[in-house]
């Protein structure tokens, strides 16, 4: 189901709250990430993952700014994220289970750091916008 109106006006509400902050606000969702599910690991050894370490947070902020441009086509989120699906399923072969971990940490970071933007129905508008982004990241897989 696409997102609605509403849904849709969630994302765009918060965005610019985000987009300042990307590689602090993404770097808290991988270090999270990482704790919680270490099995997320396997995938950065080439990273140096201690906690908040400058590799996370880079990697992190290029993870938000994917979901800024997302946020700016979200009437075409397949055409905004065709190339990055490319790379997940082609290259990176992630497994798609850990997409719903990530939008887990995404959304814990949103709620500690927005807690008066981060309603019940926000969240819902997020967990679902996150959703759709981890659906096309995961549509190319063969
Ligand atoms: C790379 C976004 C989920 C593993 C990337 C890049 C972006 C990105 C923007 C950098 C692409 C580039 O440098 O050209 C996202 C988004 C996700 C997501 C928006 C979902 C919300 C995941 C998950 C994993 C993962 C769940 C594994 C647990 C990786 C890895 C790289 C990567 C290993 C390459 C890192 C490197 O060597 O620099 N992702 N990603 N991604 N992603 Fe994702």
């Amino acid at each position: 189901m696409p997102l609605t109106a509403s849904e849709k006006a969630f994302i765009l509400n918060l965005w610019p709250k985000i987009a300042p902050r990307v590689n602090d606000l993404g770097g808290d969702a991988l270090d999270r990430l990482f704790l919680s599910f270490p099995q997320t690991k396997t995938y950065f050894s080439h990273f140096d993952l201690s906690h908040g370490s400058a590799d996370v947070k880079a990697h992190g902020g290029k993870v938000l700014s994917a979901l800024g441009k997302a946020a700016s086509h979200l009437n075409d989120l397949d055409g905004a994220l065709s190339s990055l699906s490319d790379l997940h399923a082609y290259n990176l072969r992630v497994d798609p289970g850990n997409f719903a971990l990530l939008s887990h940490t995404i959304q814990v970071v949103l709620a500690i750091n927005f807690p008066n933007d981060f309603s019940a129905e926000a969240h819902a508008a997020w967990d679902k916008f996150l959703s759709e982004v981890a659906e096309i990241l995961t549509s190319k897989y063969r």
